[in-house]
């Protein structure tokens, strides 16, 4: 478990955490998204112990982290992955001595046949066993963060921190890596905290996330909830301009999530109740393995009532956009 309360840092004069507030759960896959120069890196590196701030409080697993503390920074550090945008391998290893170069940093040897397994069965798990002796040059993009994974499993971390690790690659190579991820996260009980400018990355794989804007987080929550019903202001963060919507008429915007029902609610609607209407706008989202989607209709003022009626009825959320 982490816990972040209220958390500032500057630079000389640059405020660039101004309370941050975060709660991440064991096993969770929690979600920063943020512009760039929204504080994201600098969030990340204060939860690694690798920078200090000025205010707030850090916890751990329940210890509130000490800067000043070097040798428990350290194990802190030992219990946190962490992957790259730029994979940050050693040309001049083998993907072999690459992975195994924290075990090499805390005095580990790395030729032992424990070693060996261990390297061995981590390469497995990316899916680069083939590789082993290959240099990074020798590698795609894609198979280069497979191995910086591995990396940052070798020393069988609580966490594993992820700065933009998927921003580099083309978004077919992002599902496989997100996937993953996600497989690491369920199979291995792993914690992931994935920093990011993708919405697509936190739809594809986040529980939870949270939107920062210039040091603030803006919004927590379930990514489903803040993407598909998102209040004012995370419409302005995610620069959603409110679409044309006719002058005339009432309209109704609908949610749909995975606990609505699967009756064809739209047709029925127009049947109950013997009345027209047109569809403005739809879109239909993925969220993990679930759909979830939200529509716009134009209705006749005189329908209103009887509409908003209906739709309780058949448990749709829904709300009239004001003009
Ligand atoms: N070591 C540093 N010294 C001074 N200023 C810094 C330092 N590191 C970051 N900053 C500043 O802090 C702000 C936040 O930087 P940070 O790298 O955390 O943003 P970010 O959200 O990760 O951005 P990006 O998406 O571009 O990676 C920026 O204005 C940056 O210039
Ligand atoms: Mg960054």
């Amino acid at each position: 478990m982490i816990d972040l309360v209220n958390v500032s840092k500057r630079f000389g004069d640059l405020e660039v955490l101004k309370g941050v507030n975060i709660h991440i759960e064991d096993h969770e896959v929690y979600g920063i998204i943020g512009q760039s120069g929204a504080g994201k890196s600098t969030l990340l590196r204060c939860i690694n112990g690798l920078e200090s701030y000025e205010s707030g409080t850090i916890t751990v697993n329940g210890t509130t982290v000490d800067m000043r503390d070097k040798k428990s920074l350290r194990q802190l550090q030992r219990k946190m992955g962490m992957i790259f945008q730029n994979f940050n391998l050693l040309n001049r290893l083998d993907v072999y001595d690459n992975v195994a170069l924290p075990m090499k940093f805390w005095g580990m040897k790395t030729n032992t046949p424990e070693a060996k397994a261990k390297i061995e069965g981590l390469l497995k798990l990316v899916d680069l066993e083939d590789k082993i002796h290959a240099r990074p040059r020798e590698l795609s993009g894609g198979q280069k963060q497979r191995v910086a994974i591995a990396r940052a499993l070798v020393l069988d971390p609580e966490f594993l921190l992820c700065d933009e690790a998927t921003s580099a690659l083309d978004p077919a190579i992002t599902r496989e890596i997100l996937a993953l991820l996600e497989k690491i996260n369920e199979e291995m009980g792993i914690t992931i905290i994935i920093v990011t400018h993708q919405m697509e990355v936190v739809k594809q794989v986040c529980q939870k996330v949270s939107f920062l804007k210039d040091g603030v987080v803006l919004a927590e929550g379930r990514p489903e909830e803040l993407f598909v019903r998102p209040s004012k202001e995370v419409k302005a963060f995610l620069h959603e301009e409110s679409s044309l919507l006719p002058e005339t008429g009432t309209n109704i915007q609908l949610f749909f999530t995975d606990e609505s029902s699967d009756d064809p609610v739209i047709t029925m609607m127009a049947r109950v109740l013997n009345i027209d209407y047109s569809i403005v706008w739809a879109k239909l989202e993925d969220f993990r393995s679930s759909v979830y989607g939200s529509m716009v209709l134009n209705i006749n003022e005189k329908d209103r009532e009887r509409v908003c009626r209906y739709l309780d009825e058949m448990n749709v959320a829904w709300e009239v956009l004001e003009k």
